[in-house]
């Protein structure tokens, strides 16, 4: 994710490592989705509740299958410098589909479990799930590329959340923890401790890059 000139080999190793497995979680949790989709998967609850008004459920849950399919690996450095083509539609179609899934989950969340905590945890991420997405996309029409980069990671760090709230949930359901309960805490918590990280790891970059800049009148 950082440039690439500016790391020594084992940090450039350590990234690499990082973001292999962020990829792999991501795409995991995708083909999750997908056998979701089919009904192979899943609490048979949720598709009897999803089944009844089908579309926004198709929609949420297709759309975040995209875009964990494609979201990790927009930060492979090769694959942006050696085919930028290829990297621009990846991103258009990310994009379109967090817009898609986005609207699907802003409709779920006042029907989702864990109550009005949870509905407001998952309607916030939607809302600025879609509103990220739009300012990253604006920011690289104006040609702003350091800009496009920080929202698309905060854009991916709310992608990412759907990994996250499987993980926890998983956790709370071996610690016993009632699934109502667990489910308003995962609604927040999936989601605000990755935004925190990026916003501290874009924090970082930029005083690196200040304090590696000459100054003008020396
Ligand atoms: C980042 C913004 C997202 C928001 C706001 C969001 C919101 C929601 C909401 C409100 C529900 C319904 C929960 C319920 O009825 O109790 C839901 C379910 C679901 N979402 Fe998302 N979601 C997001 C991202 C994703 C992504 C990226 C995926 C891709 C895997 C995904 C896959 C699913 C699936 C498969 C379900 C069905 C329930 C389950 O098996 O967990 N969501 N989501």
């Amino acid at each position: 994710m950082s440039d690439h000139r500016t790391l020594s080999n084992g940090s450039r190793w350590l990234a690499g490592l990082g973001l292999f497995i962020v990829i792999f979680m991501s795409v995991s949790i995708a083909f999750y989705a997908i056998a979701f989709q089919a009904r192979l998967v899943g609490d048979p609850s949720f598709h009897l509740r999803f089944d009844a008004s089908p579309l926004f459920p198709s929609l949420h849950v297709i759309g975040g299958a995209v875009v964990l399919m494609l979201g990790g690996l927009q930060f492979w450095g090769a694959l942006r410098r050696n085919y930028t083509k290829v990297h621009r539609w990846m991103g258009r179609i990310y994009l379109s589909f967090v817009l898609i899934g986005g609207i699907g989950g802003l409709v779920l969340a006042p029907q989702s479990n864990g109550g009005v905590v949870a509905h407001f945890g998952f309607g916030m991420l939607a809302v600025l799930w879609m509103f990220s997405g739009w300012q990253a996309y604006r920011s690289i029409r104006q040609g702003d590329v350091e800009a496009h980069r920080g929202w698309m990671l905060r854009n991916f760090a709310m992608t990412f959340g759907a990994v996250m709230l499987r993980i926890y949930l998983g956790l709370f359901a071996a610690a016993g923890v009632e699934f109502a309960e667990a489910y308003q805490t995962v609604a927040w918590i999936a989601w605000v401790p990755n935004l925190i990280l990026v916003e501290w790891y874009l924090v970082l970059m930029s005083q690196g890059k200040s304090r590696g800049r000459k100054p003008q009148n020396a």
